[in-house]
């Protein structure tokens, strides 16, 4: 029997999105790719220079188009089995400024999916989202007397003054828990909001429809192919521009906010069981390490894979929207996908310097977002 899917990616030449696609050609499916090549991505001229794109470009059927037109998804979803629901704009500090942007390329355009989907014949049986970690927001602590509590986004006032770390109205610091798929939804930024509001988009729309759908929360994904150019995203290759290009690393608040990095590798093969994974049907999914990094341990493993040390200055600035630490409770994932991570940090940073001192760093657009975010007042010096 010919067990061969025709998969759908939106967003697939991009960082998750084009190892899934080469992923699973390789396990003897069909991909079709529905991307808009964004520039913010892929660089101007992107059909000739972006690594990525040149990966895929001769083995899946790329389609050049827009989550956001209504033409492009009824072209790209005929035939299809299973769609991989990737495309999106995923800076989180950008969103805060760029909010119609990010509510429309992520709520409007995940909208517009199910709208073909509901409105014109197809043949779709299951959807795949990206979501986030981020919606969590903070996350899950602990509060000595209360028990377990979900702290609401920091104070600015409090981390002018040095105090980083979560307390409770009573001022009590809390401790930080792995954060489990029934955490309570605390979005701490607009790109959060969108990656919630596609959740229930996907709940409500496939439950009505009676197609599957699994609804992955990703945690910090790195690896080779993540956007150097794309300065709104990503610690890791911001660090690595600046290691690469020998100038100073500007490390936020006490240097001490963590975040769970999953390398990309481990992120596709948890995204192809839960295409096929009957278990994971209708399940909300953390996919992540269960292991906290903090940013200067970041910074140390990425300066001793590369072998080339920069200043760093532990500033105290901040951004507001950003989290403090990060850490999944993967019980569901090990049991609805029968899945664990198989690259540690170490490993996973090697792979990636590895592959990061190879790229042209272009123009270092670091400093401009900083100072846009300045500008908003969403970016606070010490
Ligand atoms: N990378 C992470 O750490 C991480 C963590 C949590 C969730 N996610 C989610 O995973 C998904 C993929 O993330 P990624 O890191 O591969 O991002 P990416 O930016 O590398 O890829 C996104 C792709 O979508 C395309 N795209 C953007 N806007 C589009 C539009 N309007 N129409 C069509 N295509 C468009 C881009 O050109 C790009 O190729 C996103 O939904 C993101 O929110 C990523």
């Amino acid at each position: 029997m010919d067990n061969s899917q025709k998969i759908l990616i939106s967003g697939g030449a991009g960082f998750i999105g084009s190892s899934l696609a080469l992923r699973l050609i390789e396990l003897g499916h069909s991909v079709r790719v529905l991307d808009n090549l964004s520039v913010q991505i892929h660089g101007k001229d992107a059909e000739k220079s972006s690594p990525l794109y040149l990966l895929i470009k001769d083995k899946v059927e790329f389609i050049k188009g827009d989550v956001t037109n209504r033409s492009d998804w009824e072209k790209a979803i005929e035939g299809i089995d299973v769609i991989v629901h990737l495309a999106a704009e995923t800076g989180t500090g950008q969103s805060m400024y760029r909010i119609e942007k990010y509510s429309h390329v992520n709520s409007d355009g995940t909208a517009l999916m199910y709208d073909v989907l509901v409105n014109r014949p197809n043949s779709v049986r299951k959807v795949i989202l990206a979501s986030s970690r981020a919606v969590y927001g903070e996350g899950k602590y602990e509060h000595p007397d209360l028990g377990i509590v979900y702290p609401k986004s920091r104070n600015p006032k409090d981390m002018e003054a040095g105090i980083f770390d979560l307390i409770g109205d009573d001022r009590k610091i809390l401790k930080p828990l792995p954060t489990d798929e029934d955490s309570k939804i605390s979005p701490a930024s607009v790109y959060a909001v969108t990656k919630f509001n596609q959740e229930q988009l996907t709940e409500t729309v496939c439950d009505s429809i009676g197609i599957d759908y699994v609804i992955l929360r990703y945690q910090n994904v790195y690896g080779a192919g993540q956007s150097m150019k794309n300065p709104y995203t990503g610690i890791l290759s911001v660090f690595s521009t600046q290691i690469i290009s020998g100038k100073k690393i500007n490390v936020f608040e006490d240097g001490l906010p963590s975040r769970d990095f999953v390398e990309v590798s481990d992120v596709v093969e948890a995204t192809v069981k839960s295409i096929f994974s009957e278990k994971a049907n209708r399940s909300i999914i953390n996919v992540g390490t269960g292991k906290p990094t903090t940013v200067v341990d970041v910074a140390e493993a990425l300066m001793n894979a590369f072998g080339k040390r920069t200043e760093l200055e532990i500033s105290g600035d901040f951004r507001i929207g950003d989290i403090r630490y990060n850490v999944a409770d993967l019980t569901k994932m090990k049991q609805l996908l029968d899945f664990e991570p198989k690259i540690d940090f170490e490993e996973g940073i090697k792979k990636y310097t590895d592959w990061a001192v190879r790229q042209q760093l272009g123009e270092n657009l670091y400093e401009q977002s900083l100072r846009e975010m300045n500008e908003k007042g969403l970016f606070r010096k010490s």
